[in-house]
């Protein structure tokens, strides 16, 4: 078994197509991104401040956050994935995953949950940080109005009420938060496969990565 790293901005589908890997693969699936929603989450309704790193690191210590094989996250024994994916939530984790010493700490439980092999880690900083030596690497992209046009559909079939262009907006602040910041910016790294997924589809990219991943398990 290999691990897996999928990186990439906001709305390229990098969950989705890491599920449907980790199935046809039957791997683990960790979306980290998940895990910086949780501690925004976590914050928000404590009432602390999400720019005091040090009150979050703090609140850290004592907080539990575990990923389970069905796609749930829960934050210290309560469920909270549903919680953690509203808009609000989103800006949130893009400001509490700009601190290094947060980071650290979430990066550190990453790499526990990855040291047995077998999973396909998604997030911003995978290729480059976490899983440095992942077997295989993908940088997924696509364009700005494309993300933002599946993100409005994902929101009609959730009967959410949203306006397409103050999600370009939004996506557009939360690229550029996560491609500023000082502590690992989202970048491609460089033994990373570059994918677009404007213009195609899903399973698509699905079936590109199959094919990188079985050149890699065939060769070794
Ligand atoms: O993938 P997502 O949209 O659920 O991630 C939420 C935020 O967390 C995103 O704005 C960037 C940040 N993030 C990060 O900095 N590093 C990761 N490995 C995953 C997410």
């Amino acid at each position: 078994m290999i691990n897996i790293a999928i990186d990439g901005p906001s709305g390229a589908g990098k969950s989705s197509i890491a599920k449907i890997l980790a199935k046809k693969l039957t791997y683990t699936h960790l979306d980290t991104g998940s895990m910086y929603r949780a501690v925004a989450y976590k914050a928000m309704m404590n009432h602390l401040d999400i720019e005091n790193e040090d009150v979050i690191v703090d609140m850290l210590k004592d907080t539990d956050i575990r990923l389970t094989n069905d796609g749930k996250i829960y934050l210290d024994d309560t469920d909270v994935s549903d919680m953690i994916r509203t808009n609000e939530i989103s800006l949130l984790a893009s400001n509490v995953s700009k601190h290094a010493k947060v980071r650290k700490d979430l990066v550190s439980r990453q790499q526990k949950m990855a040291l047995n092999k077998g999973v396909i880690m998604d997030g911003r900083d995978i290729g480059t940080v976490v899983l440095k030596d992942a077997e295989v690497k993908i940088f997924l992209t696509a364009s700005t109005i494309k993300r933002a046009q599946r993100r409005y559909l994902q929101n009609q079939q959730l009967n959410i009420a949203s306006d397409l262009d103050q999600l370009i907006k939004e996506i557009e602040q939360r690229d550029y938060q996560d491609t500023h910041r000082a502590a690992s910016p989202l970048v491609k790294a460089s033994d990373a496969i570059e994918i677009d997924s404007s213009d195609i589809t899903i399973d698509e990219v699905v079936d590109k990565i199959l094919e990188i991943v079985n050149r890699k398990v065939n060769v070794k």
